[in-house]
């Protein structure tokens, strides 16, 4: 697997791609790979004749007094994975080979980034949708693979891509999974094996939810309301637990068949979201 720092030579790896006839594939990641980030790395190579993985904890997409100085850096580790993965392109620039200094321009998708995680993280969704245009205009892959366990990112992604005619298809890629159900992140590492057993309550609580959805209970409110009661009384700090569409994120009505619940929950100084989606 070859790595690249500058935007120059991982154009110059594209272009030769490109002029062999191949089709290239973007994985983009902030490191501290896991089986998830994997997965989509394999989904890829099912995609694209060759597939570029990106690197980058981007300051942009972090708020005050979040984890950007302390989110986990694995370079090494992370660069054993995907060499084992089979990825052709490991693209892992410096945040000046990034943004420019006095850079002015950033993507904003309406609406859409001011809600549920939006709403405790301010600005969160802009970073996000402007280091993703920029590594979409670096690249220029023909797919870009994206977890569904960051749905609202996913849709975000979705949306800047329709609103600005960005040539790329967009997969999304089912959540990878703990045995206890607790959704693989990189902020895991961040839980005492106490707290990671509590954790795995989130995903029970869509559960619970999901199955209350599927049995026919007409309430929204009524399993959002009793979803928040039990993530407090598992100790989570629940941030929303919401009843969704899932082609908008709009709050889900009865006569809505593709849905998405959507959940955040602080655990001690851990954020963790999750979601599932089912049709009705
Ligand atoms: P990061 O959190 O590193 O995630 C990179 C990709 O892996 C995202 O598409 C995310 O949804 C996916 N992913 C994470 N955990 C997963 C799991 N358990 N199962 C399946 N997929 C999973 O998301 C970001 O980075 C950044 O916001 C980024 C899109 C790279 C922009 O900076």
């Amino acid at each position: 697997m070859r790595i690249v720092n500058t935007v120059l030579e991982l154009r110059d790896a594209v272009r030769a791609w490109r002029l062999a006839g191949q089709s290239v594939a973007l994985v983009p990641t902030m490191g501290n790979l896991h089986a998830g980030h994997l997965t989509l790395v394999n989904e890829a190579k099912k995609k694209a004749d060759r597939v570029v993985v990106s690197i980058f904890v981007n300051p942009t997409q972090f708020g005050v007094g979040e984890d950007f100085e302390t989110y986990p850096r694995t370079e090494r580790e992370d660069q054993e994975k995907l060499d084992a993965s089979g990825a052709d392109l490991l693209f892992q620039p410096a945040v000046s080979e990034v943004y420019a200094p006095d850079a002015k321009t950033v993507v904003s998708v309406a609406g859409l980034s001011e809600q549920y995680c939006g709403a405790s993280r301010s600005g969160h969704f802009d970073g996000v949708a402007t280091v993703v245009c920029k590594l979409f205009n670096m690249v220029q892959p023909d797919v870009a693979l994206f977890g569904l366990k960051d749905f609202q990112q996913l849709t975000v992604i979705r949306t800047m891509v329709r609103d600005l005619n960005i040539p790329v298809e967009i997969i999304g890629v089912e959540t990878v999974r703990e045995e206890s159900g607790l959704a693989m992140s990189s902020r895991n590492g961040y839980l005492t094996a106490e707290e990671k057993t509590v954790a795995a309550k989130l995903y029970q609580s869509l559960c619970v939810a999901r199955d209350a959805v599927l049995a026919g209970q007409q309430s929204y409110e009524e399993i959002e309301h009793r979803a928040l009661l039990f993530l407090q009384e598992s100790g989570f700090q629940p941030d929303y637990f919401s009843v969704c569409r899932m082609s908008d994120l709009k709050k889900a009505g009865t006569d809505d068949m593709e849905l998405v619940l959507l959940t955040a929950a602080r655990l001690g100084k851990t954020r963790l979201i999750d979601n599932i989606c089912f049709s009705r």
